[in-house]
C-alpha cells in the first residue's frame, strides 16, 4: 500500500510544478504564508534610509517610537505622511498620556491616515483599554513595551494586532528575550489567538533569525542590522572566484 503521507507529498510536488489554474493558486497560496508568515519592518523613523531600502522589495512596514521621532529632527506627522506617499502598507504610530488622550490621538492617526496607520499603545491598563476600544473600531493595534507572556495575554484579550517584546532589552536586564517570545508563540498556539508577534529591540542579525525560529509573526530591526541579513563572508569570497571566472570565460570566447 502507498504510504498516505508519500502520495500527498507527490501531489503536492505536481500541483507546484504543473501549468494549471490550481497549480497557480498553490503557488499564490504558499507566497501569502510566506509573506504573512516573516514579514519584516523597519525599525525607524528616518525617511531617507527606509525609501532607499523599499527597492529592495522585502520591506512590509515600519515602526516608530518617541525616541526615533526625536531622532529624526522632524514632526510625526510629516513622517507618517512621507511614509504613505512612499507606499507604506503598516506603519507603527505611538501614542501617548492618559486614556482619553491616547484614544483620542490614535482616533485622530487613523482617520488622517487610513489603513496605513497601525497605533501603538503601552502594555497598561490604560493602553489596554485604548486597545480594546480602537480594536472596536477595526483600527490595527501594536500593544508595545511587552518584556512577559503575562503582559501577551492581556494584550491578546485586548483584541491587539500586535504585540511587541522587546528582545534586546530583556537581554540587557538578564533575561532571555529570545524565550520570552517562545512563551509568548507556545500561549498563543495552544489558546488560538490571532494576534501576532511582531518581535522588537533586536541589534543583530542572529536574534532576527531566532525570533523567526523562536515564532515571531514580524521582525522590526534598525536599517543597519537589516543590511547585514544580506551579508555572509562565503558569499562575498565565492562571488570573487565566480566573478574571476566569468572574466575567464569572456576573454577566452573573444580570443
Ligand atoms: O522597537 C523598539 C525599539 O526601537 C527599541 O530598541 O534597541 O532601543 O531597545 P532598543
Amino acid at each position: 500500500m502507498v504510504d498516505p503521507t508519500i502520495a500527498s507529498a507527490k501531489t503536492t510536488l505536481f500541483i507546484l510544478v504543473d501549468n494549471t489554474f490550481q497549480g497557480y493558486l498553490v503557488r499564490c497560496y504558499i507566497l501569502w504564508k510566506v509573506i504573512i508568515t516573516m514579514r519584516i519592518f523597519l525599525d525607524t523613523a528616518d525617511t531617507e534610509i527606509i525609501n532607499q531600502h523599499l527597492l529592495s522589495g522585502m520591506i512590509d512596514g515600519v515602526t516608530t517610537n518617541p525616541t526615533l521621532m526625536v531622532k529624526s529632527g522632524k514632526c510625526p506627522d510629516d513622517v507618517y505622511q512621507e511614509l504613505v506617499d512612499m507606499g507604506l502598507p503598516d506603519i507603527s504610530m505611538e501614542v501617548g498620556g492618559n486614556a482619553l488622550e491616547m484614544i483620542e490621538e490614535g482616533r485622530r492617526l487613523a482617520n488622517k491616515f487610513g489603513k496605513a496607520a497601525t497605533i501603538k499603545v503601552p502594555c497598561t491598563p490604560d493602553g489596554l483599554w485604548v486597545c480594546k476600544e480602537l480594536a472596536k473600531d477595526l483600527i490595527r493595534v501594536n500593544v508595545t513595551l511587552i518584556f512577559s507572556a503575562a503582559q501577551a495575554i492581556l494584550a491578546a484579550k485586548s483584541n491587539a494586532t500586535y504585540v511587541s517584546p522587546f528582545i534586546g532589552r530583556l537581554d540587557d536586564n538578564s533575561v532571555a528575550g529570545l524565550e520570552v517570545v517562545r512563551s509568548i508563540a507556545e500561549v498563543y498556539r495552544v489558546k488560538n489567538v490571532r494576534t501576532k508577534i511582531l518581535a522588537a529591540s533586536l541589534r543583530d542579525v542572529y536574534k532576527v533569525t531566532r525570533a523567526f525560529y523562536n515564532g515571531a509573526d514580524i521582525v522590526t530591526m534598525p536599517p543597519a542590522v537589516f543590511e547585514k541579513m544580506y551579508k555572509h563572508v562565503l558569499t562575498d569570497a565565492g562571488l570573487e572566484i565566480f566573478n574571476k571566472n566569468l572574466e575567464e570565460i569572456a576573454n577566452a570566447t573573444h580570443s
